[in-house]
């Protein structure tokens, strides 16, 4: 399995993604290889819709020395009325950078590739860092959060995407 990530355009990305009910080899094998996409494009996050399976798994490196790990069915339970703008970038939006808010903390529960449940308290960087792959699981992204301006500002780079995931699902 050689896992393409997918840019914007790509009607996967728009999907909502399926609930996982099988905790089985072929979910570990997905999430081995979607680990070896993130690394090889530096990030800190990813989820399976962006590498084209629309199911709900992505992993999460939260810088916190704890290595990356994967969320399964994450679904925020309690999130802070406070909201904080940071910057944030995408590997479905190469060299897009933008500033988008997101709750200061946020309690997830979520499942491990075993099927176990557990719940984290997270806060700034980790908790952005979810809430970004959590909205890709919905079909959400990034460029939904920023002002009508600045979309209209990114409209050239946005169908400089779109013509390239339209020519990447040609050559396939
Ligand atoms: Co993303």
């Amino acid at each position: 399995m050689d896992l393409k990530v997918r840019v914007y355009g790509d009607p996967v990305l728009r999907q909502k993604a399926q609930t996982i009910t099988d905790f089985d080899d072929d979910l570990k094998a997905l999430a081995d290889e979607m680990l070896r996409a993130m690394y090889l494009h530096d990030g800190t996050g990813l989820a399976a819709p962006q590498v084209g399976e629309s199911v709900r798994l992505a992993l999460v490196d939260l810088q916190d020395g704890e290595g990356p790990f994967p969320i399964i069915n994450p679904e925020i339970v309690e999130s802070a009325s406070e909201k904080i703008k940071g910057e944030e970038g995408c590997l479905s939006f190469p060299d897009i950078y933008e500033d988008i808010e997101r709750p200061r903390w946020i309690r997830v529960r979520y499942q491990d590739l075993e099927g176990n449940q557990s719940e984290k308290e997270l806060r700034d960087f980790a908790a952005r860092v979810v809430c970004h792959e959590l909205d890709h699981l919905n079909g959400v992204l990034m460029i939904d959060h920023i002002s009508y301006l600045k979309r209209k500002m990114l409209k050239k780079r946005l169908i400089e995407l779109r013509e390239k995931a339209d020519q990447m699902a040609s050559s396939t």
